[in-house]
């Protein structure tokens, strides 16, 4: 956001509070995997459009706040950055400046949390004086710099001229503009759009697991319900839904409709499918020595995919599946080694497994006793599956979590046993 405001000719101070963040981004390094990015960097930082420092110490025209928002484990949103960013620029703002939220928040956050810090701090009166909108951050990870220039971006004021000014702010960026007349309507889309996704591959999680018990392929069943059927389009099942949006976002939805008196439903069960999403996998790891009579303590076990999602490709493992399936091969006694193509290896490894990386991928097949698919990198596409899975010991397990491969293919290596989420064994 900083260097694409940065390239359509604003001067953008970035300001991060992580000093280990900021040294890099001042050595044109970003601290994930985003295309494009690095040389724009780069060239922004040289153009002297864009730098970086710790603290807000000058006034701006324009200010954007767009600090993580987490939530506790029992899902309750944590505000303690937001309030943080809100008093430094409460701090330094003057008249006829505007403050934007960008991050994701409890629908009513920028009215009743953030706007009384900034009047507080500042002595000013939003809307009077300084204006306040909220203009949500929508861009998928991996995409990010094509959709900022592409996507529409939603803006609600706490008064018309806010609105106006934030569109007059956007324009250089991005095409389209949609106005919702308030802050909460705009609070309220960016939860709508990750809450929906969320349920729908929730639905599709539950089609998978109840294929399964059928024997059927739910990928096969999806890809024939929606085949030239115009309505409804279902989404393709997968081994669970993580990713630190996802995995949060639902739940700040839900505190939409709590904080007002009614308890929402669906969020909560769509969770609790694409989490369990993980048993599932783990269970069809363990099924699969048990068929043959065989302990999993001490099985070699190659996961492929750290990553929260192959496609678009992102750097990113927080919350990842992948993480939540760690414990529970461990559980089995397995000796786990990772693969992942865009991760950084060294946080792979801090999570206590063997690494490989693609020079190194034949280690990681050799002798090992079952591969795991956990995200759909399209370049999984492209290694020589057959000359790797060779190298497994026998019976091995191949379980092909995004059902990227073709099990009649795979199964062509005597004595590897294809397992996708769902169909028959
Ligand atoms: N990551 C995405 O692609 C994405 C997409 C859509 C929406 N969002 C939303 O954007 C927000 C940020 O997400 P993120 O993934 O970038 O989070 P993040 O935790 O990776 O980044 C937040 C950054 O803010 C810094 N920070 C914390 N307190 C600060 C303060 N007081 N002043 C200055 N910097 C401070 C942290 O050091 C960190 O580097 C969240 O609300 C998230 O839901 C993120």
């Amino acid at each position: 956001m900083a260097v694409s405001l940065a390239n359509v000719g604003y001067k953008v101070l970035g300001v991060d509070t992580n000093l280990n963040i900021l040294a890099a981004i001042n050595e044109a390094k970003p601290h994930f995997h985003e295309v494009g990015l690095e040389p724009l960097l780069r060239y922004e930082l040289a153009e002297g459009r864009f730098r970086a420092a710790n603290e807000l110490r000058e006034a701006a025209d324009v200010y954007i706040i767009a600090v993580g928002t987490p939530v506790t484990d029992k899902g309750e949103p944590i505000l303690d950055s937001l309030r943080h960013a809100a008093e430094m620029v409460g701090r330094v703002l003057k008249r006829n400046e505007i403050v934007m939220i960008r991050s994701t928040v409890p629908v009513g956050s920028t009215r009743e949390f953030i706007l009384p810090i900034l009047e507080r701090e500042s002595g000013l009166s939003g809307g009077r004086d300084f204006q306040i909108v909220f203009a949500p951050e929508r861009t998928i990870e991996g995409r990010a710099l094509q959709e900022l220039r592409t996507l529409p971006q939603i803006i609600g004021g706490i008064d018309d001229y806010s609105e106006e000014m934030a569109v007059r702010v956007f324009n250089r960026l991005a095409p389209n503009t949609v106005r919702v007349n308030g802050l909460e309507a705009a609070e309220m889309v960016k939860l709508v759009n990750n809450s929906f996704r969320d349920v729908s591959f929730a639905f599709a999680n539950e089609l998978a697991l109840i294929c399964d018990a059928w024997g059927l392929d739910a990928f096969k069943v999806v890809e024939a319900a929606n085949s030239g059927y115009p309505r409804n389009p279902v989404p393709l099942p997968s081994p669970g839904v993580g990713g630190i949006c996802m995995a949060k976002d639902p739940f700040i939805y839900v505190s939409a409709g709590r904080a007002k008196g009614y308890e929402p439903i669906l969020p909560i069960y769509g969770r609790q499918i694409n989490t369990c999403m993980v048993d599932h996998v783990a269970g069809k790891v363990s099924d699969f020595f048990s068929r043959h009579h065989l302990s999993p303590a001490g099985r070699k076990v190659l996961v492929m995919g750290f990553a929260f999602k192959g496609e678009p490709e992102t750097s990113d493992i927080r919350k990842s599946v992948t993480l939540d399936l760690l414990p529970l091969l461990k559980q089995m006694g397995a000796e786990v080694w990772g693969y992942d193509p865009a991760a950084n290896v060294e946080e792979i490894a801090a999570l206590g497994v063997n690494t490989v990386d693609r020079y190194s991928l034949e280690t990681g097949f050799q002798n090992a006793d079952a591969v795991l698919v956990m995200n759909n990198h399209s370049s999984y596409n492209r290694i020589d599956l057959f000359q790797l899975l060779s190298r497994l010991n026998r019976p091995g397990l191949f379980f092909d979590g995004w059902h990227m491969f073709s099990k009649h293919e795979v199964e062509r290596i005597q004595g590897i046993e294809y397992i996708g989420i769902s169909g028959a064994l």
